[in-house]
């Protein structure tokens, strides 16, 4: 098993100071691309009920929505770790509907699944845990919340959000969570709960101290030009470049240059 695919390896880069790389991917074509660029893990997240659906929010999408995903996104990148989102209402009630909805999608292929919440899911992470399901938790913006939150806010800005984030942390991987991502806090924050813990932290909006990095494909590629999260950066600018090459292809078609005659 390739160091990127396996926990221990994980681990050890921690250990070792060896930053690693995440980012989100919905498919096969692009989780193969992902895995082609060198990319550490990728993450099935339920950002795909926004990125791929088309949808305000994260909510709609389905246990059934993670799973298709997942397969498609396992069978791209063989060599990265493979992370899926437990999806909004598949796991909240009870650690044995969590449990169930966890199987399913470690079965289409995840080596680790992702469930949002902080000390309310602190039973869950251990009951999971202790069944053969290893956890990332995911603290600080939890998008699932975003009703209760009021929008997609930063977490984290007052001494008493910091103190309860840093409780909920510690008790998070005390529960047995492999590995914690943090989104949308401060920077200091951020860097203080991954020197405080043993397992490896993944940051988006958290500043540069965490142990990794995570974004979602569709920023980095820029394929939304309406929207970037004020902290995702674009490394193309995907929805140009796209839309110049089907207009050509439609502009070839419509002046007889496409196709040729033979
Ligand atoms: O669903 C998702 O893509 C996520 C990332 C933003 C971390 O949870």
């Amino acid at each position: 098993m390739s160091t990127r695919k396996s926990l221990s390896g994980w681990d050890r880069a921690k250990r070792e100071g060896q930053r690693r790389v995440l980012i989100t991917a919905y498919d096969y074509p692009f989780a193969r691309l992902a895995q082609d660029a060198g990319i550490d893990g990728v993450l099935i997240g339920d950002s795909l009920g926004m990125a791929i659906q088309g949808g305000r929010d994260t909510l709609r999408v389905s246990l059934e929505h993670m799973i298709y995903h997942t397969e498609m996104v396992a069978r791209g990148a063989p060599d990265c770790l493979i992370m899926a989102d437990l999806p909004f209402a598949s796991f909240e009630a009870s650690p044995a509907q969590a449990f169930a909805a966890a199987a399913a999608l470690i079965k289409a292929g995840a080596d680790i699944i992702k469930l949002e919440g902080g000390a309310p899911m602190i039973e869950t992470v251990g009951f999971l845990s202790a069944r053969a399901i290893p956890v990332c938790a995911h603290i600080g913006l939890t998008p699932q919340h975003v009703r209760q939150l009021g929008g997609f806010k930063r977490q984290g800005k007052t001494d008493a959000q910091a103190t309860q984030l840093t409780a909920d942390a510690q008790s998070l991987a005390q529960a047995g969570a492999r590995m914690l991502l943090m989104e949308a806090i401060p920077t200091p924050l951020a860097t203080s709960v991954t020197q405080a813990l043993d397992i490896p932290t993944i940051g988006i909006g958290a500043g540069p101290g965490t142990d990794a990095q995570i974004l979602v494909m569709h920023d980095v590629l820029g394929l939304n030009a309406a929207y970037l999260p004020g902290f995702a950066k674009r490394y193309l600018d995907g929805a140009s470049l796209i839309t110049q090459a089907i207009n050509s292809y439609a502009e070839d078609v419509r002046g007889q240059r496409f196709p040729a005659a033979e």
